[in-house]
């Protein structure tokens, strides 16, 4: 089973590159992911939280939005957003037992491949949206926290390095994180 790097890690941080082909490397990394993300009870996973700097994240929202099923994205690109913004609370893996309303865009334009390479480009909205930018910033080096103010995160000091130190594990998150 792959393990979920936490924050701390230098793999979080870092930008991550395009995949090239989508060969049987990336299609077994795709498997784990599912797994990991899976027995960690999560609704998204990006490659670089199980240690892999690429621009791959899966997705599987179903446990909270009806018809929603796994989703897949390979080099994922951003290319317009709507003008609404909206607040909702986010937690992640790589931050456990950490959740923090975070402000985005409602509706992303999105553009990416699947597992076969097929191209998709579509307007996304809703909780699908939100997730995408989460696993999105995942790619970029970015987390959650990075987007709230400076006196909330400064609050979080003390659990930010009990993370860092191990003393908090992914296992102690709650379910449906990204
Ligand atoms: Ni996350």
């Amino acid at each position: 089973m792959l393990s979920i790097r936490v924050f701390g890690d230098n793999v979080l941080r870092k930008k991550a590159t395009r995949i090239q082909s989508i060969d049987d490397d990336i299609n077994n990394l795709i498997n784990d992911m599912f797994l990991a993300m899976y027995s960690a009870e999560g609704i998204g996973l990006a490659a670089p939280q199980i240690g892999r700097s690429i621009r791959l994240f899966i997705t599987d929202i179903s446990p909270l939005v009806e018809d929603s099923k796994k989703e897949i994205f390979i080099n994922p690109q951003i290319v317009e957003y709507g003008f609404e913004r909206e607040d909702y609370e986010e937690g992640c893996l790589s931050l456990p037992t950490i959740r923090e309303v975070v402000k985005r865009p409602s509706e992303i334009r999105l553009q990416w491949q699947d597992e076969t390479g097929k191209e998709f480009d579509e307007w996304v909205d809703g909780y699908r949206a939100r997730v995408i930018q989460h696993e999105y910033d995942h790619l970029e080096g970015k987390l959650f926290i990075d987007h709230i103010s400076t006196l909330k995160r400064s609050l979080l000091k003390k659990t930010l390095k009990q993370i860092t130190s191990g003393e908090i594990e992914v296992e102690m998150s709650e379910k449906f994180e990204l």
